[in-house]
């Protein structure tokens, strides 16, 4: 039976070429989830996600992203940056990741590698290009004092601005074994006393009332209550 016997013919919109791309297109977007997950749990088995923090990064960062505007698109690889960015600590020594004391200058090169790392990795997944810039770059401060380019103010991409602010953020309000979380406001105290410096100050002004008002729903969301989140 033909497509047109069938009531498929063009003018009902509907052609089987249409369908295969976007069957294609499906097994696509689960394999880049598939791959999303696998190393979301390579990174916990290597203990280097602190519970949920990475979890709420990316909570954090889509709520920001759209209140910045970003298309859809844009939002999926804030939200793959948030969650892999540190990708690249597989490829530091436990030695130096888990290391007490201050590093030493050669321990500190190393650490410095990883989101070059993280990049290495991530941009190899199709789909995931720009999501590999964002982690590229999240360790660049705005006043382009930060690694690996030194770039600064917008040369830094987007996603990337958003990771730093609010990682920064939620090591600081988090909960760990060896130290107590900082109150958010002080933690906000601290993002305002480094935006222009470290931080983007657009992103920071957006953060701040969200923080004051959605911190709760995030946790939520997170499925973890703050006091006990590490
Ligand atoms: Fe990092």
């Amino acid at each position: 039976m033909t497509d047109v016997a069938l009531g498929l013919g063009s003018g009902s919109g509907f052609s089987w070429e249409g369908l295969r791309v976007r069957e294609l297109e499906e097994k696509l977007r689960s394999t880049r989830h598939a791959t999303i997950c696998a190393l979301n749990q390579m990174l916990d088995l290597k203990d280097l996600n602190t519970g949920v923090h990475s979890t709420r990064l990316a909570e954090w960062a889509v709520r920001i992203g759209r209140e910045l505007g970003l298309d859809d698109a844009r939002l999926e690889d804030i939200e793959v940056a948030a969650l892999l960015h540190d990708a690249g600590k597989v490829g530091v020594p436990d030695a130096i990741l888990k290391k007490a004391g201050p590093l030493d200058p050669g321990e500190w090169r190393i650490m410095k590698m990883h989101p070059e790392f993280s990049w290495a990795v991530l941009r190899l997944v199709p789909g995931l290009e720009r999501a590999s810039l964002f982690a590229l770059h999240h360790h660049e401060k705005y006043d382009g004092s930060g690694y690996p380019s030194g770039l600064r103010g917008r040369e830094i991409p987007i996603g990337a601005r958003i990771v730093s602010v609010i990682d920064a953020f939620d090591a600081m309000v988090a909960e760990r074994p060896y130290k107590h979380g900082l109150p958010t406001e002080e933690a906000l105290r601290r993002l305002v006393k480094d935006s222009k410096t470290h931080f983007d100050p657009d992103v920071v002004d957006i953060f701040l009332p969200m923080a004051q008002k959605e911190m709760d729903s995030v946790f939520e969301a997170t499925g973890v209550e703050r006091e006990t989140a590490l």
